[in-house]
């Protein structure tokens, strides 16, 4: 019996004269889930769910988390050794193939990223007509959208239904080559820089260091200190199974959408300040406690009153009631590249603090409210001398092989269909159309 199908356990259900039996699914971790699928044919009964808390969209096996334990692996690999032994690249390769690459494979893939960092000279006239303070996330979402104009290799016009393998392979590593220039024009476009292009001596991470701070008056110097963090970034930020973006790419994909539509709704979806878009305003949340003399009992205090719509940004989470793996290894981080790069972020005491009055109130301790993914990685965006409104652009870049990963299971998944949830309606009943005369 492959892993994830009914092995003969049922759940039972009672109400309103029916009596039911739904099958049990079992994970490989040993997640149970009920399969529902038949219940609205055996009772016309619908379940409701508000944020999907208790659902599972679908059986996966690119991204396992366990919240109460804080575990993350990707592909059955500790989030922990993949961020200590491997590079963002290698990670990236292992989400979408599933596997991690042997050394002709991952040559192979370097060699197609490199060939694929140009983007169609004809996109730079969208940068140049952005507004001037158009936030980067905006542009990178309608530029990767735009793809599907400039790459219309999609065999099916502009759908991805009917794509054969190899085209899928070239569209996704295509997206992973050019993200990356995208998200560094669109910061030269908000400096009134030239854009630097990409160069084909340079790895990944290196080069999009580059096309970020060179210019023709300053030839940037690649830190190796730099380019290790952002490695480690990127790896932690590279997939966690059905968060709010994986769930929109999976949801817009569904509807047979070519890949750069479905993944520039995921962007979308990242921005928001309740997901991705967290990391910039908690740098925006610290920089005003530091600002306002560092009260911080104040915002403690702001975060727990209800009648306040002020939340503790990087804190909270999910799925973690526990500490969020990949903050412990951020905040390490954090340490390593300020002592090695010898800069001092005020910032980074002010978080501490934060974090240790948080950590000892009832408040946040019986909600299992703990520093998440994002708070303190802004703190090393600062020190590479990424800006603020960067920060959710960097998210994305890490987070494009796991929205790849996970549209594709979708598309390859036997049980493929549009998403189409139903609704419980509380609305008017039957009325009929009065004329406007007769209205009170
Ligand atoms: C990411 O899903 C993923 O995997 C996402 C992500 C990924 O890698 O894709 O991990 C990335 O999005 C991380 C989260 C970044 N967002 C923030 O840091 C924003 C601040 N956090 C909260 O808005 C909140 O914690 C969420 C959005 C992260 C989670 O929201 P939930 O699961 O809906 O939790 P909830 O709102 O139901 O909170 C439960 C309780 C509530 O209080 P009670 O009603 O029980 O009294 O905890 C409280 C909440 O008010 N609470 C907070 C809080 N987070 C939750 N109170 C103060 N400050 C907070 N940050």
């Amino acid at each position: 019996m492959s892993e994830g199908q009914n092995n003969n356990e049922y759940a039972g259900l009672q109400f309103d004269g029916y009596e039911c039996q739904f099958p049990l699914v079992r994970g490989t971790e040993n997640e149970t889930g009920i399969d529902i699928s038949k219940l609205r044919k055996e009772t016309g009964a619908v379940t409701l769910d508000y944020g999907y808390v208790n659902t599972a969209a679908c059986r996966s096996s690119v991204t396992y988390l366990n919240g109460e334990q804080g575990i993350l692996r990707y592909r059955g690999y500790p989030v922990e050794e993949l961020a200590e032994n491997s590079r963002f690249v290698e990670v990236a390769y292992l989400l979408v193939h599933g596997k991690l690459p042997t050394e002709s494979e991952q040559e192979h893939f370097s060699t197609l990223l490199n060939e694929y960092s140009m983007i169609h000279e004809d996109m730079r006239h969208f940068f140049y007509n952005y507004p001037e303070h158009a936030h980067p996330m905006g542009i990178l979402s309608a530029m990767v959208v735009s793809l599907s104009s400039f790459y219309p290799e999609m065999s099916q016009g502009n759908s991805q239904l009917g794509m054969s393998e190899e085209e899928v392979d070239v569209a996704t590593t295509r997206l992973l080559a050019k993200i990356r220039t995208i998200a560094a024009f669109s910061y030269k476009k908000s400096i009134g820089e030239p854009f630097v292009y990409p160069r084909h001596d340079l790895k990944y991470c290196e080069n999009f260091l580059n096309m970020m701070f060179s210019s023709p008056v300053y030839d940037y110097q690649i830190d190796p200190e730099v380019v290790k963090a952002l490695n480690i970034l990127l790896i932690l930020h590279a997939d966690h199974e059905q968060n709010c973006s994986a769930s929109a790419v999976r949801l817009v994909g569904s509807a047979g959408v070519n890949l750069y539509a479905a993944i520039s709704a995921g962007i979308s979806a990242l921005w928001g300040p309740l997901h991705g878009g967290a990391n910039q305003s908690v740098i925006q949340m610290l920089e005003q406690m530091q600002r306002e003399g560092g009260d911080l009992q104040k915002y403690i205090d702001k975060a727990k009153d209800k009648s306040d719509p002020f939340r503790l940004y990087g804190f909270g989470h999910r799925v973690y009631k526990n500490y969020d793996p990949r903050a412990k290894i951020i905040k390490s981080t954090c340490h390593d590249v300020l002592e090695k790069l010898g800069k001092d972020d005020p910032l980074l005491q002010i978080a501490l603090d934060l974090e240790e009055r948080a950590l000892n109130d009832e408040y946040f301790i019986r909600r299992g409210l703990y520093p998440n993914v994002d708070f303190y990685s802004g703190i090393i965006y600062r020190a590479i001398g990424i800006p603020e409104n960067m920060f959710t652009v960097m998210f994305a870049l890490g987070r494009l092989p796991g929205w790849i990963a996970q549209w594709k299971e979708s598309r390859e998944d036997p049980q493929f269909r549009i998403q189409r949830p139903r609704q419980i309606y509380v609305g008017p009943n039957l009325r009929h159309y009065v004329p406007m005369s007769e209205r009170e």
